[in-house]
């Protein structure tokens, strides 16, 4: 049976669910939360240690300001209101991506890692302002001086240093692409694409997706 160490998931149709039930995509952001708490309570149950969160892309400062100030509030308030609860179950935070956010937002994004740091139960790692291209020019760079260098440095020179790759990728939504999510890390991921929007993802659909996973055959090259 395959042991599944880290899911990671691009949480995508909150806009579509939003304007469908609500009429404004930003009441569909809103609602997306509750599948992201039904998703870390399922980590936490199933002992998945590492939970990786697409929240917001490099490509996403596309959007309108007012969607984009919505979003960041939206996790402002969310962490501001839910840090001590997601310390006391020991879940570690770590931020993958550039913090320019407003002061107030990159202090708070900073202050939830640290008080995190030493939490062991489950790592949620919030890819914000990630894009999977950005992060590779940045670990060339680190790595610029060196005369050789191998995979195992460019691991260790990604935002996702010292993070094992993603054996499960989810992308809902009903949309079959990466829009730059970790193409390095998921060379030999198992990839599955839903179509439910994310706000309408259940507990249920992830427990076919851990059977499926559970029945697959991951060859890496092998027979
Ligand atoms: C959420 O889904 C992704 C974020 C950027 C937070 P979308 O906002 O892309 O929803 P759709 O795809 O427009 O429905
Ligand atoms: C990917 O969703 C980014 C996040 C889920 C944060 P998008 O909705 O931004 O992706 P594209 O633009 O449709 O590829
Ligand atoms: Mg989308």
């Amino acid at each position: 049976m395959n042991l599944v160490k880290h899911m990671a998931i691009i949480m995508d149709g909150n806009g579509r669910w939003g304007l469908k039930h609500k009429n404004s995509r930003n009441l569909g952001h809103r609602e997306g939360l509750k599948t992201v708490e039904m998703v870390m309570r399922y980590c936490i149950k199933k002992k998945i240690k590492f939970l990786t969160l697409y929240a917001f892309s490099t490509e996403n400062w596309k959007r309108p300001l007012k969607e984009r100030n919505y979003l960041f509030n939206l996790l402002e308030i969310y962490l501001k209101e839910k840090l001590e609860r997601i310390n006391h179950e020991r879940i570690k935070i770590k931020i993958l991506g550039e913090k320019n956010f407003s002061k107030g937002l990159n202090k708070l994004l900073d202050f939830a890692e640290k008080k995190t740091m030493k939490n062991t139960k489950l790592q949620i790692n919030l890819a914000l302002n990630y894009g999977s291209k950005k992060e590779i020019v940045y670990a060339f760079n680190k790595l610029k001086k060196k005369s050789r260098i191998s995979e195992y440095d460019i691991n260790n020179s990604l935002y996702t240093k010292n993070i094992p790759d993603p054996e499960i990728l989810i992308r809902t939504g009903n949309t079959q692409r990466l829009s730059n999510f970790l193409l390095w890390q998921a060379a030999y991921t198992e990839i599955f694409f839903e179509k439910k929007l994310w706000p309408d993802f259940k507990n249920e659909d992830l427990n076919k997706i851990m059977k499926k996973f559970s029945n697959t055959k991951r060859n890496f090259g092998n027979v």
